[in-house]
């Protein structure tokens, strides 16, 4: 999140301000006192429904990329095959006229041969076909897979695409993976030691280069000793001798990078001498791009054409195909030209930041908000802390009607800072850590919070996640986990299942204590072993019957059957 372009500093901002005031948007929203309403637009279509139902066949493979030393394993060489029996015209979305039919034949090819095939069960998630990489050759351009499934006379046709890329090259110093049957990233360890690719939680701050990193080289060994895995320094980097270092120190911590081109990555010269400079660090995680450039209306192309670059200097094609490390962006509206920004990401992230906000009355600009008008400091929100699970959910379901459910994951930006335009206080430490469940209870597989430094609260309490995530872990980022979001009485529950072990991650978003029934989430504690993993306010009763969450408090609790 950055607002400093909206800063009035001088008399000559002031003026031009006032000559452009059409250009002042935010969201596509003027916001500056006496401006006219106009609407913004870019909202996200409406999904027609359907009266008969409708199957919208979809096919990816189940890692991003391959490489060629994974030419012998099997594991997780499969493609996934979706098959969504919906009621609504989403992506792909075509009428099923045999709605008897239970399954339907699939068959998956490339470059005309026949790669696998398999009966898949209708309105299924994640179905794997294996296949074997031996087939294929490695190469930098992504394999396009033809996806064709029949069930009586009916066929259906899907498209996908299946990167096999040749081991990274010199230059290039890691490869990150995406697991799309959860979305989570896979890595080798980021001390660039060498070790398994493994599953990543990120966890950790947009953290201040300036006057921060770059004065005190020891901070990335105190954020890995305080349990975050991942740093995402924020531009610009005006000393490459500190940033050296500092990368280094990173690396030595064991941290990986998430890297920031937000003030150059429309230009094509800075993205590739960047990208160029950092490709060979073993702990570059991802790339980001757009910060908040729905918020600025930046072209609607810049994000496609970004990621495009970058994966072209990162191994990749440069068409869409994947490079070695995925690229990411935040949005901050609620809805606008959601699908355009999106396009060139891999991994979305939203930024709802609503504590301490006015969500009616701009306090920064005098304004009302509305949909169509003024900037409150958080987009359309309400001024809850449902306005990031509102968000999450948003953004999914989006996802899902484009298609792109499957090929690209969601984040969540906590509000780690307050005090400061339109955000009259911090949020608290049990704040923090409710923006942060929240988020994963509603599909974040990262949690990057705006910003390093900040209240020694907000730091202490998530660090106290990050610390429980090795726990959590083994649960959100499996594949073979099932999950189900419940809320009851303002409280907001994750279960994961693996097996017969079950994983709890639960929030209260009142600022009251609430106890919830434990039988009411569909479990039975009385014979099985709990453990608690994570406590900012939250325990289970002796008689093991209730949940109880005091004021915003948190807590996840692994269950186990046997
Ligand atoms: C398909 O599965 C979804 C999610 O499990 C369910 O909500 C929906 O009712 C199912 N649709 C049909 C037509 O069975
Ligand atoms: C850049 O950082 C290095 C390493 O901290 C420092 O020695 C040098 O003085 C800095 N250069 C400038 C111009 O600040
Ligand atoms: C683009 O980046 C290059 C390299 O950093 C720089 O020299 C140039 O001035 C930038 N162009 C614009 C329009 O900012
Ligand atoms: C928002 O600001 C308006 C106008 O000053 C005020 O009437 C209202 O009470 C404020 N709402 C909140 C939640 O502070
Ligand atoms: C809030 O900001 C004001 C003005 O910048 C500052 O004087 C004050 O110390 C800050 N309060 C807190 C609690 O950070
Ligand atoms: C949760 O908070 C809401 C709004 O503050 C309140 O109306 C509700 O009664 C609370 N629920 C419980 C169970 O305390």
């Amino acid at each position: 999140m950055v607002r400093e372009r909206r800063n009035v500093p001088s008399l000559l901002g002031l003026v031009l301000s006032v000559l452009q005031v059409s250009a002042q948007t935010w969201c596509g929203k003027n916001y500056m006192f006496g401006s006219p309403v106009v609407p913004p637009g870019g909202q996200f279509p409406t999904v027609a429904t359907s009266e008969t139902p409708l199957l919208a066949f979809r096919c990816a493979p189940a890692i991003r990329p391959y490489l060629a030393e994974d030419a012998f394993s099997s594991d997780g060489v499969a493609i996934l095959i979706d098959t969504p029996v919906t009621f609504s015209n989403i992506a792909n979305a075509a009428p099923l006229r045999s709605p008897s039919s239970r399954s339907i034949s699939v068959t998956v090819s490339v470059d005309g041969k026949r790669l696998t095939s398999g009966i898949v069960p209708l309105n299924m998630t994640k179905n794997e076909l294996p296949f074997s990489l031996l087939s294929l050759k490695p190469q930098v351009q992504a394999y396009t897979l033809t996806c064709i499934a029949t069930t009586g006379r009916q066929t259906f046709h899907a498209t996908g695409s299946l990167s096999y890329l040749p081991n990274p090259p010199p230059g290039i110093g890691s490869a990150t993976k995406m697991d799309l049957r959860t979305g989570a990233l896979l890595a080798r360890p980021a001390d660039g030691k060498g070790g398994p690719y493994a599953p990543v939680f990120p966890i950790g701050f947009y953290t201040n280069f300036g006057g921060y990193l770059a004065e005190d080289f020891s901070i990335s060994a105190t954020l890995k000793a305080q349990g975050f895995t991942v740093v995402h320094p924020i531009p610009t980097f005006d000393n490459l001798t500190a940033l050296e270092i500092v990368l280094d120190k990173m690396q030595e911590a064991g941290l990986y990078l998430m890297y920031d081109m937000r003030w150059t990555y429309m230009n094509a010269t800075a993205v590739t001498e960047e990208v160029n400079r950092i490709k060979s660090r073993p702990n570059l995680l991802l790339w980001y791009t757009g910060d908040e450039p729905d918020g600025t209306s930046d072209p609607l192309d810049a994000t496609l054409k970004a990621s495009n670059l970058i994966q072209s200097l990162d191994g990749g094609d440069g068409q869409g195909g994947a490079g070695y490390h995925p690229v990411s962006l935040v949005l901050n509206c609620q809805d606008y030209y959601f699908s355009e920004y999106t396009r060139g990401s891999d991994i979305v992230m939203q930024d709802a930041y609503p504590i301490g906000i006015n969500a009616t009355f701009s306090t920064v600009w005098g304004t009302i908000c509305t949909k169509d008008y003024g900037d409150c400091g958080c987009d359309n929100c309400q001024g809850s802390l449902e306005d990031i699970s509102t968000r999450m959910d948003e953004f999914g379901e989006r996802l899902f009607v484009n298609g792109w459910e499957r090929t690209k994951a969601i984040w969540t930006v906590p509000q780690g800072f307050g005090n400061s335009s339109y955000w009259n206080r911090y949020p608290t430490g049990q704040e923090f850590v409710v923006q942060s469940i929240l988020g994963i209870n509603h599909g974040a597989l990262g949690v990057v919070s705006w910003n390093d430094p900040t209240a020694p609260d907000i730091k202490a309490s998530a660090s106290r996640l990050a610390m429980a995530l090795p726990q959590l872990n083994p649960f959100i980022l499996n594949p073979q986990a099932t999950f189900r979001q419940i809320t009851t009485s303002r409280v907001d529950f994750g279960v994961w299942q693996v097996g017969t072990d079950v994983l709890v991650l639960g929030t209260n978003i009142n600022y009251s204590t609430v106890v919830i029934r434990i039988r009411d989430l569909g479990l039975q504690l009385s014979q099985v072993s709990v453990a608690q993993v994570l406590d900012t306010g939250a325990s289970i009763d002796p008689g093991r019957e209730n949940f109880i969450f005091q004021p915003v408090g948190g807590g996840a609790f692994v269950i186990k059957t046997n």
